[in-house]
């Protein structure tokens, strides 16, 4: 079973695919976090964000058992990973890893932008998971507040459509909801509510599958 849970940032996905995978006893990937991974490295190298020849030697030689870095979820590097992750060749590099993990028996669940549509596009559940940016925005700053990280409203939306518009107007794998996900829209959903739905909806599709 690999059940492919994409959307924008700050959208609650993240959470959403910890919970699932738990849930179901499935292993589970943030595959954000590879992105933000290749961009630390990358800087750590003193090279440009950009620099697409040292950042795609940096996703090949990225292990992908030190990505437990707190500095990964430090402000700023999501950003940098959007940078990145614009970056064929990058993109390419991390493919394998992220399909491989998908095979990983009993099965998995991967969050990212591009899961349903470019790293496995034969997932047996497709999420999209959205919000609206102000919604998100809210959330995205009242987390920040509460790890007492200086932020404020304006800056977090900013941040967002910032990087909405990054993720969505690439090239490569853009941020889009696969023709088959279910589109899960928790501007007025909290976690439970959201949670209860993806729960209906991969039981429906193993379900569904079970009779095929
Ligand atoms: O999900 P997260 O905010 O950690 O992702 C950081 C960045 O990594 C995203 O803004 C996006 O540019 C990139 N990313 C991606 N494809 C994925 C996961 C993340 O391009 N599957």
């Amino acid at each position: 079973m690999i059940i492919a849970i994409d959307g924008p940032a700050a959208s609650g996905k993240g959470t959403l695919a910890k919970r699932i995978a738990a849930h179901f006893g499935l292993h589970h990937l943030d595959t954000g976090l590879l992105y933000r991974a290749v961009a630390r490295d990358v800087q750590r190298l003193g090279a440009a964000l950009d620099d697409a020849e040292r950042a795609a030697a940096a996703a090949r030689a990225l292990d992908p058992a030190e990505l437990d870095d707190p500095d990964l979820r430090k402000p700023g590097a999501g950003e940098a990973a959007s940078i990145v992750a614009r970056i064929p060749q990058v993109r390419a590099a991390l493919l394998e890893f992220q399909r491989s993990f998908a095979r990983r028996p009993p099965g998995a669940v991967l969050d990212g932008r591009d899961i349903g549509t470019a790293v496995c596009p034969d997932a047996d559940v497709k999420i999209y998971v959205t919000a609206t940016p102000e919604v998100r925005a809210e959330r995205r700053f009242l987390e920040m507040q509460g790890r007492g990280e200086a932020a404020t409203y304006e800056g977090v939306l900013a941040d967002i459509r910032r990087r909405d518009q990054r993720d969505a107007s690439r090239d490569t794998a853009p941020m889009r909801s696969a023709d088959d996900a279910f589109l899960l829209d928790t501007s007025n959903l909290d976690i439970e509510a959201a949670f209860d739905t993806a729960v209906g909806v991969i039981l429906r599709k193993a379900g569904q599958r079970g009779r095929a």
